[in-house]
């Protein structure tokens, strides 16, 4: 299918060339009427490295929204620019140039990684380019970086770790051992999980830190054998987590309950196998949500793509929904910037996780599943924090 094809990874790197052209010094002539010319989206996500699969299934779901919703924004046809993020922060303020300033895109749709969000944040918040976060979860981003025209549909790290804490000690797991990469991502994580832990009576017995994207777990994973902890609370994704995993289990750590955010098994649970038996995980997300709106998203997505759908590819789908609905209200006419952002601000997305709204910081207030690997599927147990909102702290809109 024509659509599919469009999406491909040769055309997202075709793609990423034309915005290098932008980088160059070129800048397209743009329509003095903001609703004629094609709306430009800039893409800054990974499509190589760890964070890949990710930077791919948020394309395909952000493009997926947009094609049953006909193609088109406030009237508009599109026009999409994608740059290889290669989820390197140290390249994401030149990345986030080449978009915002090379292309002039009117929408900034990205990143994946916390680094490179924070870098990202810095930037437009000077040039005012409406961006919508579809995954990078720094907690800055909707924090003390907040600003009107950036918005986020996925999570901060702390929403996504924070109700584990609780879990774990129902679960009777009172000495738990963290574990993450070394960056702003893993370090919220733990963070988060650890302040409701110990709110709860637990006790962090040992943090772990390695470099990211490390996934050389060997040394830490005799340490953490040597430690007896009751639990191991994690923070890894992509190919990482798939990589942290099979390496738990082949270190004959099966016996000690591996927990984490639902990002330790999400899109890579199959590749996981017999690994990723009993994990627990928290997220705003399940393949598994017995809902009319995500049946048919993944219906959809699986016919589109030749593929099972993922937390990644819902942000991307809902990071679509929210430009829809902006872009519904004013026609078009991304220039009408104060009533674009008062709609999004407004926004109720009806999304495969189930209907969200945005917090006053842009970031969404959701439910949390709790959820476990049983049989090689993820199913739901429950909600573990119903309507979690992020504390925002910092944050003042201005
Ligand atoms: C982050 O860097 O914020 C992130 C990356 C992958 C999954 C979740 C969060």
């Amino acid at each position: 299918m024509d659509f599919a094809k469009g999406i491909s990874r040769r055309s997202i790197l075709q793609a990423g060339a034309i915005a290098a052209v932008g980088a160059s010094g070129f800048v397209p002539t743009r329509f003095a009427i903001g609703n004629t010319a094609k709306v430009k989206i800039g893409f800054l996500l990974p499509y190589s490295g760890t964070y890949a699969a990710l930077g791919e299934a948020i394309t395909n779901g952000f493009k997926l929204a947009i094609e049953e919703r006909g193609a088109k924004l406030g009237g508009r046809d599109i026009q999409y620019v994608a740059v290889d993020s290669e989820a390197n922060p140290a390249k994401g303020p030149e990345n986030t140039n080449k978009l915002v300033t090379g292309e002039n895109v009117d929408f900034l749709v990205g990143p994946v990684h916390s680094g490179v969000a924070l870098g990202m944040v810095k930037i437009v918040r000077e040039t005012g380019t409406i961006t919508i976060i579809p995954n990078a979860g720094a907690g800055a981003a909707t924090g003390p970086l907040c600003a009107p025209n950036i918005f986020r549909t996925s999570f901060t790290n702390w929403q996504a770790a924070y109700p584990m804490g609780k879990v774990a000690m129902e679960r009777g797991l009172k000495n738990v051992v963290t574990m993450s990469w070394k960056y702003a991502a893993g370090e919220e994580a733990l963070a988060g999980f650890e302040a409701n832990f110990t709110k709860n009576g637990g006790k962090v017995v040992k943090q772990i830190l390695v470099p990211f994207p490390s996934d050389e777990f060997q040394a830490n994973l005799t340490e953490i054998a040597s430690l007896k902890p009751d639990g191991v609370f994690v923070f890894f994704a992509g190919a990482g987590a798939l990589k942290f995993v099979k390496d738990y289990a082949a270190a004959g750590l099966k016996s000690i309950p591996l927990m984490g955010p639902g990002f330790l098994t999400d899109g890579v649970l199959k590749a996981q196998g017999e690994a990723a038996e009993g994990i627990l995980t928290t997220l705003h997300y399940a393949d598994a949500l017995d809902i009319p709106e995500n049946k048919t998203f993944r219906a959809a997505y699986a016919k589109a793509f030749a593929k099972e759908a993922d937390v990644y590819a819902v942000q991307g789908y809902d990071a679509a929904q929210l430009m829809v609905q902006g872009m519904t209200a004013v026609k078009g006419d991304a220039t009408a910037r104060d009533a674009l952002i008062g709609a999004m601000e407004k926004a109720v997305i009806k999304s495969p996780r189930g209907t969200f709204t945005l917090s006053k910081a842009h970031n969404p207030i959701q439910d949390f599943y709790l959820r476990q690997v049983r049989n090689g599927q993820e199913v739901v147990l429950g909600v573990a924090e119903k309507a979690l909102a992020d504390p925002a702290t910092g944050c003042k809109m201005g």
